[in-house]
């Protein structure tokens, strides 16, 4: 009860089923709570993302496994969770296991494919001795996250597959998809790359990176395709800094004390609650708990 999972049944049973669990990036204690609570009432598992630089900011790897679980345990919290590392190196992804983390992404796209491979292998030995679950990335994602900026390649289905067959759990393929907003001339998904990918990987669980802004008939047809797990960090972003900026602009500060930092943070935390529902409705993993 009240413990961190491995993502490998939540995305298995998806992957079956048709729907994706949503992996919403943290950032602090409101982002973290609005997550898990909506996790909840909708009954929906989930997977909390963390970066590298999010890590850092939270104060290390050790105080965010202890703030995610006291907040399991007194929010009651009973739905599937896992702890998720976002893009880590192979270093970060180390520390994360060390610290308690149930599953960990390492980030090899931009290694030549052997190191990829030989760093990915003994990720998966680690993890599977450890019950937990491991994410590998082949044709690095667009965009600019946490200081990594990619190009947005379409990924070789043969190295997609050279990496699966490593025994990793879940693999992100580049298929067009951008972190942050889609420019206004952005091709959309490859589902071309996506279809041959799914073809030389089997029964692997497919993860959609950059889930911010994808039209949600692209998001429909990517699940039907084989994706089982959508990361979303910068709607959360935009909605919680919306939210926070109109309440300052009220004004409703505290007669001169300025704003009460529990109040000040509320709009953004209801902001955030309704954008992972939004989310966790059209993925279709409400009730999947
Ligand atoms: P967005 O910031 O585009 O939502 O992407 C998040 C993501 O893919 C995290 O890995």
């Amino acid at each position: 009860m009240f413990k961190l999972v491995s993502a490998k049944e939540m995305l298995g049973k998806a992957l079956n089923g048709r729907y994706a669990v949503g992996q919403f990036n943290i950032n602090n204690l409101e982002w973290t709570k609005a997550v898990l609570m909506t996790a909840q009432e909708l009954n929906s598992p989930v997977i909390l993302g963390v970066s590298e630089g999010a890590g850092k900011y939270m104060c290390g790897y050790k105080t965010i496994v202890g703030m995610v679980e006291g907040m399991l345990e007194g929010l009651n919290i009973t739905v599937p969770v896992a702890l998720h590392l976002d893009h880590g190196s192979y270093e970060g992804a180390k520390d994360c296991i060390e610290a308690g983390f149930s599953s960990v992404m390492f980030d090899g796209s931009h290694y030549p494919i052997d190191e990829n491979v030989s760093k990915t292998t003994e990720l998966v030995n680690i993890c599977d001795e450890k019950g937990l679950s491991l994410e590998a990335e082949v044709g690095s994602i667009g965009g600019e996250e946490d200081g990594v900026v990619g190009a947005g390649e379409c990924a070789d289905p043969d190295e997609c597959r050279q990496i699966a067959d490593l025994g990793v759990t879940m693999l992100a393929a580049g298929i067009g998809n951008i972190h942050g907003k889609y420019p206004e001339n952005w091709a959309g998904l490859s589902f071309e790359t996506l279809e041959a990918v799914k073809g030389k990987v089997g029964d692997m669980p497919l993860v959609l990176h950059g889930g911010t802004g994808i039209p949600e008939d692209m998001i429909k047809k990517a699940i039907s395709l084989g994706v089982a797990k959508i990361n979303v960090n910068t709607e959360c972003q935009l909605t919680f800094a919306e939210a926070t900026r109109k309440y300052i602009e009220a004004g409703k500060d505290l007669q001169g004390k300025g704003f009460d930092p529990r109040k000040l943070l509320a709009p953004g935390f209801e902001a955030i609650k309704s954008t992972v529902k939004e989310k966790m409705e059209l993925f279709g993993s409400v009730n999947k708990a």
